[in-house]
């Protein structure tokens, strides 16, 4: 009795031990990022993102970017540069469906767009796949993988918050471009950070940033 006592504990444990060590390698395996840029208001999101994934590189195996034409337009307007394309990521135009993350076989686990317009939503929400951004989104969605949604209007439309609806019903995850305040941010990039901190965290990357009550 004893005996068959240990050997119960004994499986136990390394069944524990087995699914503990599943868990922490799936949690280290390094992640394949798409980061989608469109033209609403907020690009110092779009950087600042770009800025911690560089910064994060070790817990990352590939960054592709894409970006609409619009999204080059409102960085040159809010941010006074074009410098976007001296990130060490991998960019593809708008209209490359070679591009890898244009298929599931490409295996990328989290798309994340970032400012995300109503434009864009809507064609994801439609499931209108005419360029790489709303097929890539098109992608991650139907092989069940992370979308996050950074969206961007003030107010909403019933039609925006009716495509955020189909969004979130599809398994992608509405993450609105809103700051908060209770970390006391002091320039406009602590403010914005509190968003891409949000994000770097839904993400499933680990990073010091600012955590309520701690
Ligand atoms: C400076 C500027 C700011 C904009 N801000 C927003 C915004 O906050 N939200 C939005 O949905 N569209 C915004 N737009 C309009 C979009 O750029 C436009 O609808 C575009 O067609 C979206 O296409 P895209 O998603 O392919 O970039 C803005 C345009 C400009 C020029």
């Amino acid at each position: 009795m004893f005996f068959i006592g240990r050997c119960r504990v004994g499986n136990l444990f390394s069944t524990l031990f087995l699914f503990t060590f599943c868990i922490f390698t799936a949690e280290m395996k390094k992640k394949k990022i798409i980061v989608a840029i469109t033209g609403a208001s907020g690009a110092i999101y779009a950087k600042l993102l770009l800025d911690n994934l560089k910064a994060l590189s070790a817990q990352i195996e590939r960054v592709g970017v894409v970006m609409s034409d619009n999204a080059r337009e409102v960085w040159r307007f809010e941010l006074g540069h074009s410098d976007y394309e001296q990130y060490p990521f991998d960019f593809y135009s708008k209209m490359d469906f070679h591009a890898p993350f244009a298929s599931g076989s490409a295996k990328y686990d989290t798309m994340i767009i970032i400012p995300c317009s109503m434009g864009t939503l809507g064609r994801i929400a439609q499931g209108i796949s005419n360029d790489l951004i709303s097929r890539g989104a098109d992608v991650i969605l139907k092989e069940r993988r992370k979308l996050i949604a950074v969206v961007r209007d003030t107010p909403f439309s019933l039609i925006h918050l009716n495509n955020m609806k189909t969004v979130t019903e599809a398994g992608g995850i509405i993450c609105p471009a809103n700051p908060s305040f209770y970390s006391i941010p002091v320039t406009i990039e602590d403010v914005a950070q509190t968003v891409v901190s949000r994000v770097i965290d839904l993400a499933g990357l680990e990073q010091d940033s600012y955590r309520w009550s701690e």
